[in-house]
């Protein structure tokens, strides 16, 4: 009697059921096939222990012992991983429990707006420029052609700044307009210029349901030879079809701003109400002159509209403040 082989195949075959096995409670009727105390095939095993020669029982008993251990082991090994299989296809995950919701962000509206016209004027070859919001004087106001004794520069319609300019040495203040971003344009570059520059501006203003201490323009410089008041209203007028629609109007009304001549206020007709969007007209010899341009040589138009105005309009908004109480229930109703 071949016992050591009779050990080899009972060792192949329970190892394969154990294997086979598909469930715990198969797993369990395997563990008492081969290995239970009062009828399993280990048993069999056991009587030819006892039919082993004297000198053959040392090798045959550690043989007994390993085979043993090897099937306890596999069939403790199968136990767990049919228990973890089975935890992860049932009980602990309930795909009818509502998910936890990701709240994405979104942009604010008033950046959504600038970001509309940025890609609208970017279309009509306008460049996108940014400028500092601390400002010094030169220009902010007197390469504007704003005099010394201008009402607009008295300190309490301005934000100064208790401290002096780190370039200019003199006093420095939150720009009041983005037309400062024309003349550091100017500054650096030479004819033709197409720029559009979108940003804060900030008056202390009271503040009500329609101003703000802070608030947004987009500000715009063409310069160039033989440029005409025609074309500023074309592109003013463009601009406001691309944004809301072709039933807009553009009007100009007289106006007057040191650093335009002639000057104007724009108007826009949205539905049936004029709203006032911002002021415009063509670049002041004078302000040319400051940043070393020959006036004779070149024309330019300008503008400068108020972004609130169009994002209050087109999103039916109607107080500014909202915009600016960082209320999500408010903001998440944009976008
Ligand atoms: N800077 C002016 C303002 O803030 C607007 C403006 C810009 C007017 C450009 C004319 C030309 O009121």
């Amino acid at each position: 009697m071949d016992i050591l082989g009779a050990f080899a195949e009972f060792e192949t075959q329970s190892l394969a059921a154990i294997a086979a096995a598909a469930d715990e409670a198969a797993l369990e009727q395997v563990r008492v096939d081969y290995m239970g105390q009062k009828s399993g095939r280990i048993r069999d095993l056991q009587k030819l222990l006892g039919m082993a020669d004297k000198d053959q029982k040392p090798v045959v008993g550690k043989r007994f012992n390993e085979v043993r251990t090897a099937i306890s082991a596999a069939l403790e090994e199968r136990a767990v991983g049919l228990r973890a299989a089975a935890a992860e296809t049932s009980s602990s995950f309930d795909v009818t429990l509502p998910g936890t919701v990701q709240r994405g962000g979104r942009l604010h509206p008033i950046t959504q707006v600038i970001n509309e016209f940025r890609e609208l004027m970017g279309r009509f070859g306008f460049t996108v420029v940014d400028g500092p919001e601390i400002e010094d004087e030169r220009h902010n106001f007197e390469a504007l052609n704003i005099p010394e004794d201008h009402p607009a520069r008295d300190p309490l319609d301005n934000f100064y700044l208790a401290c002096a300019g780190a370039v200019s040495g003199g006093p420095v203040l939150l720009r009041s307009q983005t037309s400062t971003v024309q003349i550091r344009t100017m500054e650096q570059t030479q004819p033709p210029i197409r720029i559009v520059s979108l940003g804060r501006v900030y008056r202390p203003d009271t503040i009500d349901a329609t101003h703000s201490c802070m608030f947004h323009q987009m500000e715009g410089l063409l310069v160039d030879r033989h440029v005409t008041m025609a074309q500023l209203k074309t592109v003013l007028s463009q601009f406001a079809h691309s944004f809301l629609g072709p039933d807009v109007e553009i009007r100009f009304r007289p106006s007057f701003f040191p650093f335009t001549e002639p000057s104007v206020e724009v108007d826009m007709r949205w539905g049936d109400t004029w709203m006032e969007i911002g002021g415009a007209g063509m670049v002041d010899p004078a302000v040319f002159e400051s940043v070393g341009y020959d006036p004779e040589e070149y024309q330019g138009f300008a503008f400068g509209l108020g972004i609130e105005r169009f994002c209050m309009k087109h999103f039916g908004v109607d107080d500014i403040r909202r915009f600016y109480e960082n209320d999500l229930r408010f903001l998440s109703q944009f976008g």
